[in-house]
């Protein structure tokens, strides 16, 4: 896709992990640890003046132990591309919300819920909006990063799970939005309670 000039000797391309509008996230074939997530940027609707932005919010949101920080960034192709290396993170919520096996008991399920509604309090109570709420953008992990984050316990397991928000480029740093962003997880903590006959 970007050809050799987006080549990084650092960190080598693996193969693809997911995929979303604007970018796809691969492993990286020397270092099993991270990912790097590969953006193509569009004149309207994700520009390369939002790059730093979006990395700049992903660092703060990571300081308050709602995300993994970036570890690497650059640009590429004319500055038609750009990379970001982070942590490699287990699971998208969106894919194992449904796992009975993960989360067995109506407590763990509403454990979830209170996790998922934890992150976006703790997200707005620093004057931060997300701008893409939803279960493909939140992800699960057993590893804990940073000193206090959402932790969610499941009976499944002898250990805790921890919640991290990921894709921060409608992201801001205006109070502005956060009303948005709250109506979007009353909708999905809603949703999900229904879906779980709660
Ligand atoms: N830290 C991470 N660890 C593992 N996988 C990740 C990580 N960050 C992103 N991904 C994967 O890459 C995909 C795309 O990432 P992201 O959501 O940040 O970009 P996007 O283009 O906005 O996607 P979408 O349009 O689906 O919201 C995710 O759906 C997920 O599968
Ligand atoms: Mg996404």
């Amino acid at each position: 896709m970007e050809g050799s000039n987006c080549l990084n000797v650092k960190w080598v391309r693996g193969k693809d992990v997911g995929s979303g509008e604007f970018s796809t996230a691969y492993e990286i074939a020397n270092d099993g640890d991270h990912i790097m997530k590969v953006i193509t940027f569009d004149d309207d609707l994700m520009p390369y003046s939002k790059f730093d932005d979006m990395i700049r919010i992903q660092n703060l949101v990571a300081s308050i132990d709602l995300t993994v920080p970036v570890v690497d960034q650059w640009v590429c192709n004319n500055n038609q591309t750009g990379v970001i290396v982070m942590k490699k993170l287990t699971a998208q919520l969106h894919g194992v919300y449904k796992n009975n096996k993960l989360f067995p008991k109506l407590k763990d399920k509403m454990n979830m819920i209170a996790g998922i509604r934890e992150i976006y309090t703790r997200l707005f109570s620093h004057d931060i909006s997300h701008g893409d709420v939803g279960l493909r953008n939140i992800m699960i992990d057993k590893k804990k990063y940073g000193v206090s984050p959402v932790k969610i316990v499941v009976s499944s397991r002898d250990y805790p799970l921890y919640l991290y928000l990921i894709d921060f480029q409608f992201s801001l740093t205006s109070d502005k939005y956060i009303i948005d962003d709250k109506m979007a997880v009353d909708e999905l903590t809603k949703w999900m309670e229904r879906y779980y006959d709660l």
